[in-house]
């Protein structure tokens, strides 16, 4: 079974976010003073999703990740990536983390047999790190992501949303921090979603990403034609010296709507077919009752909205935090 929207477009990929909730604030994923948080009769209990994930394979969703705010906040998250591997052996299952609850968890999210891992590292200096979190202690993730390295996930990419003034100027450093661990580096254009500090001063656009990359690698695109890394808003750049890649996200000034393959479940169990749209689909009184035939139904109803291209949806509600990125 697969779902092929009304445009074409396979939809094969969920991100399901289990928490609203994260242990850090940063700057360009939350205001200061955090989101107010849902309480914990409203989100999605494990059971929930666990059942919700039977009937999104069932329609043809081939990768679920796990996203957040900070998914490892949330109690028993480590304990139910085993039983969620358990209950899909051959799926694609990836988490995005912040690492700094995973040398915490390292191993029993070992034996969850991850098929990839997204982990944010937008600074390496101690004190930008705090800034830019906000919460953040620099330590306890550096050796989060050491324990990345050792539990042979395969896969593993690191996140780095460029911000001016903040890092624009350690690109080439993460590059090569991220290449040394056996990670892919991906550098992110700062996304509009949560106002406060997007604009012209902070922005950095793909074209100058690039440029600021270029003392890190002997760059060439992807060849035109060849099999694409992955279907997705990145770039990918192949350092001639090494062969290792860079992806660049174009988030902002090149969208991928045509092949968007993506749906994303919110925390509160709400369908949302686009990042930039707030219009979402409820799903969590279907997956109370279990009933299959209404939550297939909201499933593709919702799916049914997922916009041409993303600014015709645009408006920009929604906190990150919320959506799951
Ligand atoms: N712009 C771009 N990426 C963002 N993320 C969160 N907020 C934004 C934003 N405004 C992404 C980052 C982070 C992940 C959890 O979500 O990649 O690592
Ligand atoms: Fe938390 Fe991730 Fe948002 Fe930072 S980007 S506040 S780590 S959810």
């Amino acid at each position: 079974m697969r779902i092929i929207d009304k445009r074409g477009r396979d939809i094969n990929y969920a991100r399901i976010s289990v928490t609203d909730r994260c242990n850090y604030r940063c700057v360009y994923c939350m205001p200061e003073e955090g989101v107010k948080p849902r309480s914990h009769s409203e989100i999605m209990r494990f059971e929930d999703i666990l059942w919700l994930s039977r009937i999104l394979v069932s329609l043809g969703i081939r990768h679920i990740r796990f996203t957040g705010g900070e998914p490892l906040v949330r109690r028993g998250m480590a304990d139910f990536l085993v039983s969620f591997r358990e209950e899909f052996p051959e799926l694609d299952i990836s988490m995005t983390t912040n690492a700094s609850l995973l040398s915490r968890f390292a191993g029993i999210i070992a034996k969850a047999r991850l098929s990839g891992m997204n982990v944010s590292l937008d600074t390496l200096d101690t004190g930008k790190f705090t800034s830019m979190t906000r919460l953040g202690d620099i330590s306890g993730v550096m050796s989060g992501i050491a324990s990345a390295a050792e539990l042979g996930i395969p896969n593993i990419k690191t996140n780095t949303v460029v911000m001016r003034g903040f890092n624009e100027h350690e690109l080439p450093g993460i590059v090569k921090f991220s290449w040394k661990l056996g990670f892919i580096p991906r550098m992110i254009e700062f996304m509009p979603l949560c106002g406060d500090l997007w604009g012209k001063e902070t922005f950095v656009s793909s074209g100058e990403i690039f440029e600021l990359l270029k003392p890190a690698g002997d760059w060439s695109p992807e060849r035109p034609g060849a099999k694409k890394t992955a279907h997705g808003p990145a770039k990918y750049y192949t350092d001639a010296r090494t062969g290792l890649k860079v992806g660049v996200i174009e988030a902002v000034s090149n969208h991928f709507c045509s092949e968007c393959n993506r749906l994303r479940i919110t925390a509160a169990g709400n369908l949302r077919a686009c990042l930039f749209s707030s219009k979402e689909t409820p799903l969590l009184t279907a997956i109370r009752e279990r009933d299959e035939a209404a939550s297939r139904e909201a499933i593709l109803t919702g799916i049914g909205l997922k916009p041409k291209k993303w600014n015709e949806a645009a408006d920009g509600e929604g906190h990150m935090s919320d959506i799951g990125g």
